[in-house]
């Protein structure tokens, strides 16, 4: 990246740092003296009890300094976050292969590593339920089933001129951050601990390390440089890793790191839940959607996590981007033997509006149209009310797909596909429309809160601080961007620094695409009384009495609309010498948001995302291979502040969504063993699998109050355009063998295209 001629590049910038190399991340920090490297014994079985557990030869290999088990734990053997059913290591009994059993501290990896084989670990196994139905039957639930429901569906179903039943499936998801799970715990004076650790939730981690250690927060700190990557999957699943180190730190006095290879991190960690559900849609002839009814069985794997909430967010998307007057949804979230599923991009959202579009596509084959035209004729409009009581307002969904369908040739692109189909024996086009709607604020109302500390040097450069984590997504950009535009500076003095429980206390997850939205505010506020200040220093250097009437206007100060003698350079040292206060903390908490679970009713987000894309794909008849033609949106963000990371976001959100539904699975042995625990076995999307067009038109005359300088929110919504490739794939399926009832079944992999194509018969 070359620099502006005459001007230094801009080192404060993650991206100048990421393409010359430099970025740190926890791995890549030099070892303080005296560091010791952990490796985790993970349970080879899914299920069983542990009959016998010595680390006695584990601990007499060379260079072993400690082996670790539940025994171990000072504080509590816990780290459940939402309920208390996760033990740090296992005790007793193990519920998922995977499951940390034993922590070993050496001085090297290779020792630490090396010394795994010699703990002798018997366990007697157990049954093992993998399957979320089974599960369910069993009564193996880890919270009640919840529904939600609007009108009456039971007697809606007589208006219906047509009623389709199905199934559906959708599968895991593997996170694969380019970082895996790390975390380097520093035993400090008086029983403190520090950890640096990649979490995309500083406060989670400080409470797990405070439970497991028994120490106050307060002599925990935790400190987040950025992330490689976290989409969800260490938003709660960073924590173990942080106080296995912290807890070898605390009995050994010594600093420990704990980085897992990426083969341990697909094992050990959880992935995107995968859902079973059964669904039924009632319409009437002309298309209108009249009834809905849904079950969502959730695979949650072996522990709570954050289950219970991503299965409260399906249940918000249920109906996806259309109204639906009569429904009744309800979820399941079961306890089964795999390493807990969690957090991933959509949150529990995209497996559910698979659902919708998947009966839509029924719907569509019994009414013998193309599924667009019943997705156009239900599309959610202004006021519109969804069936958890909330109000769609400055609704774009309508406008986004009408832009979409016209300017991306609808119309002629069907034409020209059907052509292509027509001329075209073993190659098929298929074509597909997805609406997105996605609720955006976290849907545990406590966590729409975020903090900031800012601090104005007597040099006029600047230090802003939030809770906010850089994952990639661009949020410190975009945090520095609303510091440079809330003093009116360049932004080349603002820095953004490490996200730390020690300078912003009580921090939400970076989650929930809420990143600019919750810390953008506070750091605004905390801004605000700063510059409130300096005009009142500024009138006074200038002899006047109005500091109101004091303005800086790029790095100009104005006085009564007039240009002074004072810039923001010369202000600043003469604001300190008047002992002014340059440092402000500030909290901002989203107005409004409320949710009544009692009633499952209320107004749970600060506004909705809206956006269309247009998909298209040409699949290969012959060898199921498939090539994804174009995926192009016109996507509701409003005034982007930052074009280009938007434009990223948008981006990787879609490949990874056309990943998630086309290329990845995650298998297990019966055993419950994952088998596709490497990149030669775990196929993710590559350059070839992107689409060969991939636009994004941004709506940006849209506003929006609740979001920074009217912009929305872009994290996770564009994902679920992925959902869109699914169905033009299957379309092309469709144009190949017409007489096939095909399964909704995902991910559509190469594989199972070409079983669906020819399984049942010789080419
Ligand atoms: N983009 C990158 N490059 N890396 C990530 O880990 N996580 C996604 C999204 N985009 C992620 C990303 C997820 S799951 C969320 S919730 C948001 O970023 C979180 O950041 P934000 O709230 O600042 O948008
Ligand atoms: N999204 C992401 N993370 C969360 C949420 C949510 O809605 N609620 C709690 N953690
Ligand atoms: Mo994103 S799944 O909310 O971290």
């Amino acid at each position: 990246m070359s620099a502006p001629r005459g001007r230094r590049p801009d080192r404060l910038l993650d991206m100048a740092l990421h393409v010359r190399g430099e970025t740190r991340y926890v791995d890549d920090l030099s070892p303080p003296a005296g560091l010791l490297y952990a490796a985790v014994l993970g349970s080879p079985a899914a299920h069983g009890r542990i009959r016998r557990l010595d680390t006695s030869k584990a601990l007499a290999r060379p260079g072993v300094r400690g082996v670790f088990t539940a025994r171990d734990v000072p504080g509590q053997n816990q780290i459940g976050s939402i309920l208390p059913d996760e033990p740090l290591l296992a005790e007793g009994e193990v519920h998922c292969a995977g499951e940390a059993v034993a922590l070993v501290v050496a001085d090297t990896e290779r020792l630490a590593r090396a010394a795994l084989g010699a703990i002798e670990l018997d366990i007697e196994e157990l049954p093992a339920v993998f399957d979320p139905r089974v599960a369910f039957r069993k009564g193996q639930l880890i919270a009640p089933a919840r529904t939600f429901a609007v009108g009456d569906v039971d007697a809606a179903w007589k208006d219906c001129d047509v009623v389709v039943e199905g199934r559906t499936e959708t599968g895991a998801q593997e996170h694969l951050y380019l970082e895996t799970q790390a975390a380097l715990a520093l035993p400090g004076e008086g029983g403190a601990m520090k950890v640096i650790s990649a979490t995309q939730g500083p406060t989670a981690v400080q409470k797990g390390v405070a439970r497991v250690l028994g120490l106050p927060q307060n002599l925990v700190e935790v400190e987040v440089l950025r992330l490689g990557g976290g989409f969800g999957g260490k938003e709660d699943q960073a924590t173990p890793w942080a106080c296995l180190a912290a807890l070898a730190a605390f009995r050994l006095g010594r600093p420990v790191k704990l980085v897992l290879k990426r083969q341990e991190d697909m094992r050990f960690t959880g992935k995107r839940h995968p859902y079973s559900a059964d669904f039924r849609l009632g319409a009437k002839y002309d298309g209108r959607l009249v009834a809905y009814q849904v079950t969502l069985y959730q695979n949650a794997g072996c522990t709570a996590d954050l289950s219970t909430s991503i299965l409260e967010r399906s249940l918000f998307h249920v109906t996806g981007a259309y109204l639906v007057p009569n429904v009744r949804a309800t979820g399941a979230c079961c306890r089964t033997n795999l390493p807990s599923n969690t957090a991933f991009r959509g949150f529990g959202g995209p497996q559910a509006m698979f659902v919708i579009e998947a009966a839509l596509a029924k719907l569509a084959a019994a009414l013998g149209v193309e599924r667009e035209e019943i997705q156009e004729k239900n599309l959610l409009g202004e006021g519109d009310v969804l069936p958890y009581g909330q109000r769609v307002r400055g609704a774009q969904a309508r406008r986004c797909w009408q832009l979409a369908r016209t300017r991306y040739r609808l119309a002629e692109r069907r034409w020209q596909a059907a052509e292509f189909n027509r001329t075209h024996p073993l190659a098929k086009k298929g074509l597909a429309l997805m609406p997105v709607c996605f609720g955006i604020s976290f849907t545990n109302q406590t966590l729409n809160q975020a903090g900031a500390l800012v601090h104005v040097f007597a040099d006029g450069s600047v230090s802003v601080s939030s809770a906010a984590v850089e994952m990639g997504q661009g949020v410190h950009r975009k945090l520095r961007e609303v510091a440079a535009r809330a003093f009116s500076i360049d932004r080349e003095r603002v820095r953004v620094e490490t996200t730390s429980t020690a300078r912003v206390a009580n921090t939400s997850p970076t989650a929930a695409s809420t990143g600019t939205d919750l810390n953008g505010r506070a750091v605004q506020l905390a801004c605000r009384s700063v510059l409130e200040r300096l005009q009142a220093a500024a009138a006074a250097e200038l002899g006047k009495s109005e500091p109101a009437l004091v303005e800086i206007r790029e790095e100009q100060v104005f006085f009564g609309g007039q240009p002074t003698s004072l810039t923001w350079a010369k202000l600043i040292p003469a604001a300190y010498l008047r002992r002014v206060n340059l440092s402000a903390q500030a909290h901002y908490a989203t107005p409004g948001v409320h949710f009544d679970r009692t009633r499952e009713k209320g107004e749970p987000f600060a506004y909705h995302v809206h956006g269309a894309a247009v998909c298209e794909v040409t699949l290969d008849c012959l060898r199921g291979t498939y090539t994804v033609d174009a995926v192009q949106a016109v996507h509701d963000l409003g005034p982007s502040l930052d074009p280009a990371a938007d434009r990223g976001q948008a981006e990787g959100g879609i490949v990874q969504g056309i990943g998630w539904l086309t290329l990845e699975e995650v298998l297990h042995s019966p055993e419950g063993r994952l088998l596709t625990g490497t990149l030669s076995t775990y196929k993710v999307p590559d350059l070839y699998s992107a689409p060969r067009e991939l636009e994004v038109q941004f709506l940006e005359d849209t506003d929006n109050p609740l979001g920074m300088f009217n912009a929305k929110a872009i994290g996770e919504p564009p994902f679920m355009y992925g959902i869109g490739v699914y169905f033009a794939l299957r379309a092309a399926l469709q144009a190949y063998r017409p007489e096939l009832e095909l399964p909704l079944v995902a991910p559509l992999t190469p594989e199972r295209v070409l079983l669906q194509l020819h399984g049942d018969h010789p080419l």
